[in-house]
């Protein structure tokens, strides 16, 4: 038996997602197939004879023979809610459609949802939304959006292809190959660009045939399961609700459950179990609190579950009908690699899971470590944690949190102990702000260390300008290459020392710096013109192993190619005793 696939719909705040499902619902309602349509939690279902019925003006166009019974659309307030769907090694979803504002294009939270779907493996296509928007265009009444193109100027359709070219652009700079959909000579390297306006309903029938196609295609092993099995889903929200008390929204996507099944889940310390009191589906969507209440469901689908001892389960987290005891190693398995840490590196504070998970994903991508993780508010004890990670690396002693609070004495804390915390409530900003601090600091160490650092500088002492022999010397001097500055000891080609640079001046004015092609007065400590040094003879700055080392490995960046080849000459000399 193949199950209905998993549909969710991502995108960017305003770009009309729940615009596009209210749009397919409607279409359903309007073809008044009775019982077309079903309401889950957090999901609607549209049957196969409805998505048919929608398409029938186009059906001669794509030879699919569908067999799956229909589609689960699950709409995401933000992308964070998407996380929440996961199981182990990837989605719940099937596949995504991702709601792009076709004058707005791709937006940071886009990207980042394109970037998570890949992370899972999840197929997806893009639906270029509000194409009614678009200078000129003609609304039509077919669901289809070739034949509403089919109607269009040529003025409002080269807008059209401009605006889609754009958008193709974009996406390859991030690598994604994309295509207008009936195009694509390859579904399985290309993605698929349905230009549609959920307002007005035109590209509809493409955009269903389409993930409908795709998925019975390429998802067909995945689809077929057990709908009598042990039942498998994943907790996507956890409600208080009046009457009810704690109750689940879950997405199950395998198997059965009924009302007295035991299941479990994992809580932020263990795994815990609960025996179901109520199945409950919301009469319909207006209504999301007035359930009916059923005896049993199949996946796939949305449902909110009520019973008793479901106070410490985590969203995001997986749950298993319990059978016998394999439930205990399942739950681990699945959420074992979510919670894995690096030896050392950032503290990872969430409210669920998925958002771990995926925060965690967004993290390894960009190469940093994660020291320690876990689901909850962030507390003293984390401060304290972070504290102690300050001393091997500034870079780590800071903490970010998810949609989640801050304890008041690790407020406190924290402010004491000089330790960032960032908390936010959208992932890309946790991520920015991270590396807005780490960018910092690497400014900061460069800025001290460059401070510190001795670079290479070979100067002429220029004839006829010494104003005093000794205590200190004074001369002037012709700065060949390199720079020099005060504290700068000087020495000779055969590597005796001169002496120290103590101040630098230009006709008076006392300078920190001295580049190439300066002519200056330097005055020095420690040597007497005409005794060690003498008018036309060329010095240079000592420069120590260590300060060598830095400049020729992570500071090598701050020198040219003359300053390289000066700092070469320069080891050289000091090689000599
Ligand atoms: P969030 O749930 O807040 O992330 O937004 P959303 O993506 O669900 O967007 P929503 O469907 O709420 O649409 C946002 C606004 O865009 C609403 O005012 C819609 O009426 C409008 N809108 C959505 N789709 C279209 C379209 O195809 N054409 C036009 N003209 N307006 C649209
Ligand atoms: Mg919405």
């Amino acid at each position: 038996m193949i199950r209905q696939p998993i549909i969710c719909v991502l995108g960017h705040v305003d770009h009309g997602k729940t615009t596009l499902l209210d749009r397919i619902r409607s279409s359903a309602i309007a073809s008044k197939e009775i019982g077309g349509i079903t309401q889950h939690i957090g999901a609607s279902e549209v049957s196969i004879d409805i998505i048919n019925n929608i398409c029938k003006s186009i059906s001669n166009k794509f030879n699919f023979n569908l067999k799956i019974p229909g589609l689960l659309f699950i709409d995401t307030p933000g992308h964070e809610a998407f996380t929440n769907l996961r199981k182990r090694g990837g989605s719940i979803a099937d596949i995504a459609i991702i709601v792009i504002d076709i004058s707005k294009g791709l937006e940071p939270q886009t990207i980042e949802a394109i970037n998570i779907l890949k992370e899972y493996k999840t197929p997806f296509v893009i639906a270029a939304n509000k194409i009614d928007l678009i200078s000129g265009w003609h609304k039509t009444e077919f669901p289809s959006i070739i034949n509403a193109l089919n109607q269009q100027n040529q003025q409002t359709i080269d807008l059209v292809e401009t605006k889609l070219f754009e958008l193709m652009g974009n996406l390859s700079e991030y690598e994604f190959n994309s295509e207008r959909f009936d195009r694509i000579n390859d579904f399985k390297t290309e993605i698929a660009i349905i230009p549609i306006s959920a307002k007005t309903g035109e590209g509809i029938a493409e955009l269903l045939m389409l993930i409908s196609g795709l998925s019975q295609k390429f998802l067909e092993l995945k689809l077929n399961i057990e709908v009598k099995g042990p039942g498998k889903g994943n907790i996507i929200e956890k409600k208080e609700i009046i009457g009810l008390g704690t109750t689940i929204d879950i997405i199950l996507y395998n198997g059965s459950l009924h009302v007295n099944d035991i299941i479990a889940f994992a809580t932020a310390t263990g795994i815990e179990t609960a025996k179901i009191k109520a199945l409950l589906k919301p009469k319909t969507h207006k209504q999301e609190n007035n359930f009916n209440y059923l005896k049993q469901i199949n996946a796939a689908s949305g449902i909110k579950i009520s019973a008793n001892g479901l106070e410490n389960a985590i969203p995001g987290s997986p749950l298993i009908q319990v059978i016998d005891n394999s439930y205990i190693d399942e739950i681990k398995l699945d959420i074992q690699d979510v919670f894995e840490t690096d030896n050392k590196g950032i503290i990872l504070k969430t409210d669920t899971i998925g958002s771990l998970e995926a925060i965690s994903m967004l993290l390894k991508n960009e190469n940093y470590n994660i020291g320690k993780k876990a689901i909850g508010n962030i507390t003293k004890r984390d401060v304290l944690d972070a504290f102690a990670m300050n001393v091997k690396d500034p870079n780590n002693a800071i903490i970010l949190g998810f949609n989640v609070s801050i304890d008041k004495d690790a407020a406190e804390a924290a402010e004491m102990s000089n330790i960032k915390i960032i908390n936010e409530t959208i992932i890309y900003k946790i991520i920015d702000k991270y590396k807005e601090i780490i960018e910092k600091n690497i400014k900061n160490r460069t800025e001290e260390i460059e401070s510190k650092l001795i670079f290479p500088g070979k100067i002429l002492i220029m004839p006829n300008t010494c104003f005093r022999a000794s205590h200190p010397a004074i001369f002037g001097i012709d700065v060949l290459s390199g720079r020099i500055k005060p504290g700068y000891v000087l020495i000779t080609e055969n590597n005796n020392i001169i002496g120290k640079i103590i101040g630098i001046q230009n006709e008076g004015t006392p300078l920190s710096i001295a580049k190439k092609g300066d002519k200056i007065a330097v005055s020095v400590n420690g040597t007497t013109f005409g005794r060690q040094i003498k008018d036309g003879q060329i010095l240079y700055s000592k420069i120590s192993k260590n300060d060598e080392k830095l400049l020729t490995t992570e500071f090598s960046y701050l020198l040219d190619a003359d300053e390289k080849e000066l700092l070469n000459q320069i080891s050289k000399i000091i090689e000599k005793k």
